[in-house]
Formats: structure tokens, sequence, C-alpha cells
């Protein structure tokens, strides 16, 4: 049976990664320059397991970070990336104030609770009611009636959201506030979702729950189409990755900040980092375009003594002397990647950067000796590469696959008939004006001269991020079945390599065919 699932005929073309990277060492190789060799497979694609374990406290249940870049991730993103089983890391373009509603926003969403509902107030007509109900487009004809403190008043039901009734007050018209279903904020306990479940359960015909804090003000609203819609999902394969209070996680990008002297600001990096810990953060990420350097390391080692068990991300790094030193400065995942990004021109500008696929072999067998994990950080631009990446590395991160997201900051842009959304490099004029020229190592000062390390550009819109995860997750599935890897550690074990020439690369896009439909 063992000879019908090997062949010594394999053995000298596709080869494990302890051969196949040494013996290219020659040459930087990236996604494109490899392929996979297929291997004996009991594993269905749709049975495979996903989750990762990136430090001792932060585990995902889909390998998929979305990157700290302005374009890509705030609270929305990071709570559809959560939603969906993986992270976001909020970017830290943003006043530190904000940066820490962010995180808030994202720690105190509860899925299927919409926490601020659209209200009405008692002295309106309900002729205005339809008014906004048109002139907003929205689906729903319910809302809450709330006084000009917030308290709750009532509920005017779609029953009388009628033109015949549109002279009348709402107060007039309202259920009153004894016959509304409500529950304090605080009752809904670890699992708000199942609470409100089983009271739609139990209250037959109700189809909104009012949630209300100690003053009687309206802190949210569950229906019970979205609650279905929930209970649904929860049969789902990759559940959202929480907390162990059952909070969505998020993380958060912070730099080696610097005082006027030029010096490490230690303080305002505590200051920063104990208030995103006090929001709940379950992840920084000291996010630099160099991490080997001095700032970098000196940051992670200050992080880590004033939070011992806080999971850190550092990079970025290219190298295993990289990892090694992020690594005994305190780091527990470290990014790789230094111009691979689809907006990036780090290996233009600078000179400097290694193709990535070579770097996360170097950097994930220093990582494995010292116990900590590998992020594959940018260049990715479809799942056969996150298939490859996570043959070497615990998780990905994404820019540009996820920058035309609905839930990507920033509006949609029509040209041509076509919809775009903007995506711009970090290190970028526009972005280091905006605050990242630290990442970059340069002047923080936008009149003085610095040297652009990105480049501003649009991406298609491509609608939700459920969307493009449910195509990317279904990717990596296969590329599992195909070589008989049951989840991630499987992967890493198993997966065997070969170059690839430039005829095979074409060879393996669609080709000699007037193409009418995309894969997806
Ligand atoms: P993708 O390919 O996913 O890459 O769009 C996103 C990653 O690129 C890095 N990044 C940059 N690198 N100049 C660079 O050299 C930049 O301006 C820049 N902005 C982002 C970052 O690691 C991100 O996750």
């Amino acid at each position: 049976m063992a000879a019908m699932r090997q062949s010594g005929f394999d053995d000298p073309f596709y080869q494990p990664a302890d051969q196949f990277f040494p013996a290219n060492n020659k040459l930087g190789l990236t996604f494109d320059d490899i392929t996979l060799a297929t291997l004996y497979s009991e594993v269905l694609p749709r049975d495979t397991q996903l989750d990762t374990q990136l430090a001792e406290n932060l585990h995902l249940n889909i390998p998929a970070i979305s990157s700290d870049m302005d374009t890509v991730t705030e609270a929305r993103m990071a709570i559809a990336m959560a939603a969906n089983g993986g992270l976001g890391l909020i970017h830290y373009n943003m006043p530190e104030r904000q940066q820490l509603s962010e995180v808030s926003r994202v720690k105190n969403h509860v899925h299927g609770l919409i926490q601020e509902p659209i209200t009405v107030a008692p002295d309106q007509l309900i002729g205005d009611v339809l008014k906004m109900i048109e002139e907003r487009k929205f689906a729903f004809g319910t809302f809450p009636v709330v006084d000009e403190h917030g308290k709750l008043v009532g509920l005017l039901s779609g029953h009388v959201v009628k033109p015949r009734y549109a002279k009348r007050k709402v107060a007039a018209a309202l259920t009153p506030r004894a016959q509304v279903h409500t529950i304090r904020q605080k009752e809904l306990g670890k699992d708000p979702i199942a609470h409100a479940d089983k009271f739609f359960n139990e209250h037959l015909g109700i189809h909104k729950l009012l949630v209300v804090d100690d003053k009687d003000h309206l802190r949210g609203l569950f229906t019970m189409s979205d609650i279905e819609r929930i209970a649904m999902e929860r049969n789902a394969q990759f559940k959202p990755a929480r907390d162990a209070r059952f909070h969505l996680v998020c993380g958060a990008a912070v730099s080696a900040t610097r005082n006027a002297f030029g010096e490490l600001d230690r303080e305002r990096i505590l200051t920063h980092v104990g208030g995103l810990v006090e929001r709940g953060v379950d992840v920084v990420a000291v996010s630099t375009a160099h991490g080997h350097s001095k700032g970098v390391g000196d940051t992670v080692k200050v992080l880590r003594g004033a939070f011992p068990k806080l999971p850190i991300i550092a990079g970025n790094v290219t190298s295993a002397a990289g990892v090694e030193y992020l690594a005994d400065c305190g780091a527990n995942a470290i990014k790789v990647g230094q111009g691979p990004g689809s907006i990036c021109t780090t290996r233009i500008v600078a000179g400097v950067g290694i193709p990535q696929m070579t770097a996360l072999y170097v950097c994930s067998r220093a990582a494995a000796k010292k116990k900590v994990t590998v992020l594959a950080d940018g260049g990715i631009t479809k799942s056969g590469d996150i298939v490859k990446a996570l043959t070497l590395a615990q998780a990905v991160i994404c820019g540009g696959i996820f920058a035309g997201c609905n839930e990507a900051p920033g509006d949609v842009i029509e040209i041509g008939g076509k919809l775009y959304k903007q995506y711009r490099g970090m290190g970028s004029l526009a972005a280091m004006k905006a605050g990242s020229a630290a990442r970059y190592g340069q002047p923080a000062n936008p009149t003085q001269k610095v040297a652009a390390e990105g480049i501003e550009a649009l991406k298609e819109a491509c609608g939700s991020v459920d969307r493009v995860l449910a195509q990317l997750i279904g990717g990596i599935q296969s590329g599992m079945g195909y070589l008989g890897a049951a989840n991630l550690p499987q992967l890493r074990e198993k997966a065997r390599y070969i170059r690839v020439s430039p005829a095979g690369m074409r060879e393996a896009a669609p080709h000699d065919v007037v193409e009418l439909k995309t894969g997806n």
C-alpha cells in the first residue's frame, strides 16, 4: 500500500523545503517561481481545518490577516475579518485617540446587535418617517422612538407607517414603552445571540427586541431575521475569531515613535499601548519597513516588559538574523516581507528586499528554532499564493486583496463605468504625509525631502469581505486536498516544491482560448 502512495522516482524532482530551498540558494524565489507537487490524499478539501495559533493567546480560525494600511483596515474591515475567523490590524495613520476608538468599535461589536438603530422622535409626523424611508432607501419600517435624551419612549411599528396615517404624530401611533419588549444591556451575558434567540423562541410573533441601559436609554436592537441568519452561520465551518469573553479579536499597529530628540519615546508608546490594552486589543503589531533595527527591537522590549502576556507581532524582516533578533526582544509573531507588496517600490527605490518564498523559507527555519511564528506579508494576489506561503508561514497578511472590498476605508469611485477604491502604500508620499513616515524611517515633517517607497493606486471594487474570503478559503482548502493535508501543520510538513520555467508559468494560466468568464 505504501508503495502506491510514494515512489522513489519523484524524489529527485519534488523536494521538501529543507532540500529544495538550500539547493536553490543562489536565486531569490517568489510565488510564481515554484509550484507544489501533489501527494496521495484521503482528505476532502471541505474537511480541511484552517485554524492557526500565532501566539499563546492568539488563535485564529482562518490564517488570514488584513494589512495595517490606511486604505485597508479600520474597524469595519477588522470586524469583517474577525467575523470570518481571521484578524484585522487597525493602521496607525490616525490620531492615537481615534485608533483607540476604532479598537473599541471592534471589541464592542456584537454580531447581530444593531448598536446604533435608526430612531424617530415622538413629535415627528408619520409622513416624515415615510419620507425618511424613501430618501434613505430603508428596507424596514419599524423604529424605536426615543426622546431628546435618547430615552426609550416606545416602538413605531411598520403596520402604522402608512400614507393614510401621514398626518398623525408618532406619539399617537406608537406602541407605548410599557408594552415594548426590552432587555437590559448588562443582562446580555457572554452570548447575546443565544440570549436573543431564546427570547424570540419564547415570544411568539415578536420580531424586535430592544436593548436598554439602567437609565432606559436605547443601546441597541435585535431583529429576529438577523438572529436567524446568524444561527445558520453558526453551523458554518469557520467560526468568528473571538477572545475568551466572546468578543471579536482585534489587532492594532504601532510604530517605534521617537521624541523631538530622535530618541525612542517610551512613555508615549507605553501610554498608547496601555490604552489599546484597556480597550481589549488582542495583539499589537510593531509595524515598520525595517524590523531588524534598534528602534523596533527596543520598542518590542519595552512592550514585552510592560505587558508580559500581550501577543506582539513585529517586523518586517527577510533574514534569519532579523527573526532571531525580534524573537529575542520578545515578539511572538514576525512579519516577513520587504518589497513584495502590490503597491511597494522598496526594491526599486532602495534596491533592497528578498523575493518572498526564499525570505519565508529562511525566516521560517529561524522562527521554528526560536518558537515564534511567521506571517507572510505582501505579494499575495491569488489563493494559490496563499497555499504556497502557508507551507512556510502560520498566516498571511494581505492588503491589495482586501482593498477593493466594501469594508475597506474610502469611497467607491466610478471611472469609465467601472467601480474602484483607492489603495495606497503606507510609504507613498500621500500616506507618509498623513503620518506613516516613521514606518519608513523618514522625517515626519512633510515639507522635508522624503523618498517614497510606495505608490498610490486603485483596486477594482470587489464586494464584501465575506465573498472574497469565501473564494480564498475555497482555494486554500483545494490546495490542501491535493497535498493530503488535513490541517495547516500537515501542509507545512508535506509540501514538496519544484521550480517553474517561464513556459511553465504561461502553462499555469488560461492560454490559447478566448476567455469568456474568469474563475470568479
Ligand atoms: P499586498 O501585496 O497585499 O501588500 O498589497 C501589502 C503589504 O505591503 C507592505 N506595504 C508596503 N511596502 N512600500 C512598501 O515597500 C509601501 O508603501 C507599503 N505599504 C504597505 C505592507 O507590509 C503590507 O502589509
